[in-house]
């Protein structure tokens, strides 16, 4: 508790110490401060500040809704990319409706910053996106039958020190078109996701509001130290594979205050697919996940898998919400997935309506190509929930391991499952699975046997994510 509440404390203690030194020290500077901004200016928190700014309406854009910005964008960047080994620049978008393609960020050391009643409109016309290779650890597009993919909408590779805030502003992605589209099987190619940052590190993602993907929303691959909070992510419960948040082979990665209602998994986490991800085998790890709110009624709040085979070990998942979800958490592997999901810990979960609070899926047999070895079983093992209490819940847990890969060393404790008008006649379907339970109702199944005062475990050290410090940055142009 004392860990989760660090974030806020330090800030608090920040705050403190800032009023403090600018109160007693220098007060004329301040005032001189004030006078000198731009009567707009905004300020955010962020993990560096830049020295160098621009708007996006000095590169021509129109905020009309109608026009497209995808060259402005484009000027825009690349102008500001000579700023980055010299401060840094942040390209701000004002108040208004700016419609582009997909665009790139090109640049280290560069901040987009989204005013409050900025959106960025997602273009309709597929030649606005321009056609990328699939994903290396995937090997092909996760829809369709071609091997390629949309960009998407903000893409960057092979970056560092890369933001992406407001203060609320809005990302569009006017989904509909793709839905609709990929509901008739008339794509042979990936839809786009909105925004993929990938071999990259010390990323921030931030206080925005993000609607209407065309498929995942948020997808950090290949990474390290990503830090992302304060997200909004709204899609129709019933729009296709609107995944909120899909760490993907990253490191490190802190996401927190996030707020996520979609057609797919509240937060995905993933590590590449079948052969192709054993052999990128660059594992998800060290991923702390904080006081999310889910509604997805027909997916999981936080799901592990299905692409998992670079490994996924240490998540940590506390103070979690869910008003109406298919499971709470689930894992989600197959035959020919190979790596591991191991090291998970969760705890303090808040789940109302659900299908299953608990469910791993042995059998989620999506498969890439039919090259896929079978004889690459997953390792599940090491998977600890604690302190949890869900309501209007029609079963408690279906746990199906793998007839010759069992998955082991399950801890489920202090759990208390009220259940729906029409629950389940087996509450604890269990197969191939083995593990202990304290304090759970209803009654676990025999494979979990009870055991008196266990807690689950749940990591007390601290990951280097939670050390990031944020400092106050402003939006007023420098002279
Ligand atoms: C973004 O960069 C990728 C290569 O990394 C390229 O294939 C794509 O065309 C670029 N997108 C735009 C809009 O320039
Ligand atoms: C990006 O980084 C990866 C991994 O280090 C490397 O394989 C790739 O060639 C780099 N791409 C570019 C465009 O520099
Ligand atoms: C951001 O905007 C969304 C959508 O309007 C709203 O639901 C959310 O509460 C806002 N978040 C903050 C922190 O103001
Ligand atoms: C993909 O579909 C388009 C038309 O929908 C077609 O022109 C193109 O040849 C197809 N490509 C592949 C690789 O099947
Ligand atoms: C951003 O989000 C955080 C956490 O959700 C919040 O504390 C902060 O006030 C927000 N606003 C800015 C401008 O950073
Ligand atoms: C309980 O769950 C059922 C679906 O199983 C749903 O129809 C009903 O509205 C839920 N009741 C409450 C009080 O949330
Ligand atoms: C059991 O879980 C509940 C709900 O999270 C929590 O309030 C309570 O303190 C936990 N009890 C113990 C003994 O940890
Ligand atoms: C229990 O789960 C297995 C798969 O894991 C399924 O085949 C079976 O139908 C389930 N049994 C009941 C009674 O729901």
């Amino acid at each position: 508790m004392e860990q989760s509440q660090g974030f806020r404390a330090s800030d608090l203690i920040q705050t403190i110490l800032a009023v403090l030194v600018l109160g007693t020290v220098s007060l004329r500077v301040v005032e001189c401060k004030v006078h000198s901004s731009v009567p707009d200016a905004l300020h955010y928190r962020a993990i560096n500040c830049r020295k160098h700014s621009a708007l996006l309406t000095d590169f021509g854009a129109v905020g009309d809704g109608k026009t497209l910005n995808t060259k402005a964008f484009k000027a825009a960047i690349d102008s500001l990319s000579k700023y980055a080994s010299e401060g840094g620049a942040q390209l701000i978008v004002p108040p208004g409706k700016w419609l582009t393609g997909s665009f790139n960020l090109t640049s280290s050391h560069f901040t987009l910053f989204l005013h409050k009643d900025a959106v960025i409109l997602a273009s309709q016309d597929e030649a606005e996106w321009p056609l990328v290779p699939a994903l290396p650890s995937y090997g092909r597009g996760r829809d369709g039958n071609g091997d390629g993919r949309f960009s998407s909408l903000i893409f960057g590779t092979n970056l560092t020190d890369i933001i992406i805030t407001g203060n609320n502003g809005t990302i569009d992605g006017q989904g509909q078109y793709w839905w609709d589209k990929f509901h008739q099987g008339q794509f042979n190619v990936t839809r786009p996701y909105m925004i993929e940052i990938q071999y990259s590190n010390k990323i921030q993602i931030s206080n925005l509001t993000l609607i209407n993907s065309p498929s995942w929303f948020v997808h950090p691959t290949y990474s390290s130290d990503v830090l992302i909070h304060g997200l909004t992510i709204l899609a129709p419960i019933d729009s296709p594979n609107t995944d909120g948040i899909d760490p993907d082979s990253c490191t490190n990665t802190r996401i927190e205050d996030c707020f996520v209602v979609s057609g797919d998994d509240c937060i995905a986490v993933k590590s590449g697919w079948d052969q192709y991800g054993i052999k990128f085998g660059m594992p998800t790890k060290h991923l702390i996940i904080r006081r999310l709110t889910c509604i997805s009624p027909d997916s999981a709040t936080i799901a592990l898998g299905s692409e998992m085979s670079g490994g996924i070990q240490d998540v940590r998942a506390e103070d979690i919400t869910a008003i109406n979800t298919q499971s709470g958490i689930r894992i989600k592997t197959a035959i020919g997935r190979g790596a591991y999901v191991k090291d998970i810990y969760v705890r303090r979960m808040t789940l109302t309506t659900m299908k299953w609070v608990f469910w791993m899926s042995g059998s989620y047999n999506q498969h890439p190509d039919p090259n896929f070895d079978p004889k690459a079983f997953p390792e599940i093992k090491g998977i600890n929930y604690r302190d949890i209490v869900a309501t209007n819940v029609t079963g408690a847990a279906r746990l199906e391991g793998i007839a010759q890969d069992h998955f082991t060393g399950i801890c489920i404790s202090n759990v208390t499952i009220s259940l729906s008008k029409t629950p389940k006649e087996l509450q604890w379907n269990c197969t191939n699975i083995a593990g202990v339970t304290s304090n759970v109702t209803p009654e676990p199944c025999h494979l979990l046997p009870k055991k008196e005062k266990v807690d689950c475990a749940f990591p007390e050290d601290r990951l280097p994510i939670e050390d990031v410090h944020l400092k106050t940055c402003s939006t007023m142009k420098t002279a």
